[in-house]
């Protein structure tokens, strides 16, 4: 019973996994593990301190996706101890140690602009816009460094449709949540918060744009981005902006984070190109975590077949 099907969850029944293992021991502890079903949802709550966080709650019952990679995944341990999320530090450790106390429910995503219906999605109800999926992804970040991660979601267009928008927008403006209390790193960091992305339109509806709640089989870590994070495959990985409270859309290219800090090294576009070099370093091999031999970076990062059609007559030197 503590384990739900992706279908039947609602947000109210996520919590994290310290205080599942908790609800564990107090009922072997008395003796009653057996009756849980029987006992219900009261005898739960009884054994359950107040919920603070959504991360590492088990998720089931996930369709596969088409989409995935059948290359070998990093590992947890890997993929939640090397991460970039400058609200909490700049070192790829940082992330782990300093989001572990982030607040992430109750969390609301407002979703406004140029749409026929705004509204503003509480966790229970982005649950419930479509089937969740796992998603194997290889995930390339500018710095050269790449993972095999097992996503959560499902693809971004099924909330597009549900606020329908107008024929004036053409782009979709991502905002990240930024609470410096409770993100007192981010103070150092040297980029402005809150952290902003962008999509062209049609980019959002590419079906391999994943809006993502979770991996590795459970809810997202904090450090990676909980409650709810967008995974943009083909894009270097500063696009897959990390816990999400506004989505706007809009007729004009809405500005960036990287691109606002650094104009003439990060572009709007950011789609993975070997043939493009970073001002720095050479973006042609990739390492990825936890080998010792480069490869070779691919184009659109070897999602070229679903996505060069939206890039045709662009100039992708350019339009870096
Ligand atoms: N989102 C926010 N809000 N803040 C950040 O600093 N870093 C970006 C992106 N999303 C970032 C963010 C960068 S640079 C990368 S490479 C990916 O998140 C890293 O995702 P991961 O830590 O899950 O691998």
């Amino acid at each position: 019973m503590l384990i739900r099907k992706a279908a039947d969850l609602t947000y109210a029944d996520i919590t994290p996994k310290s205080v599942y293992l908790d609800r564990r021991k107090f009922l072997r502890a008395m003796g009653i593990a057996g009756a849980a079903a029987v006992a219900g949802r009261s005898l739960f709550e009884l054994a359950t301190p107040a919920q603070t966080a959504f991360a590492g709650t088990k998720l089931s019952g996930l369709a596969k996706s088409p989409f995935s990679t059948t290359e070998k995944q990093n590992s947890y341990e890997d993929v939640t101890h090397y991460n970039n999320f400058y609200e909490f530090g700049t070192d790829k450790s940082d992330p782990a140690k300093n989001a572990q106390k982030f607040q992430t429910s109750p969390w609301t995503v407002s979703v406004e602009g140029d749409v026929a219906k705004p509204r503003k999605f509480t966790m229970d109800e982005i649950l419930k816009i479509a089937p969740l999926e796992e998603r194997i992804y290889r995930h390339r970040c500018v710095e050269a460094w790449s993972i095999v991660v097992p996503w959560i979601g499902f693809s971004f267009h099924n909330l597009i449709k549900l606020v329908e928008p107008m024929p004036k927008a053409q782009f979709v403006a991502f905002q990240s949540y930024y609470d410096p209390r409770q993100m007192p790193q981010g103070r150092g960091a040297g980029i402005d918060f809150p952290y902003v992305e962008g999509l062209r339109m049609d980019e959002a509806m590419n079906p391999l744009t994943l809006l993502c709640v979770g991996m590795y089989g459970e809810t997202l870590p904090n450090q990676d981005g909980a409650p709810v994070r967008m995974v943009i495959p083909w894009k270097y990985g500063f696009k897959s902006i990390k816990s999400l409270v506004k989505i706007k859309f809009q007729s004009k290219m809405p500005p960036t984070t990287w691109n606002l800090s650094v104009p003439n090294w990060y572009g709007f576009y950011s789609n993975v190109n070997p043939n493009v070099d970073h001002p720095r370093w050479s973006q042609a091999k990739e390492r990825r975590l936890g080998e010792i031999f480069k490869r070779n970076t691919l184009m659109f990062n070897g999602y070229g077949d679903q996505v060069v059609s939206m890039y045709n007559g662009m100039d992708l030197k350019k339009n870096f």
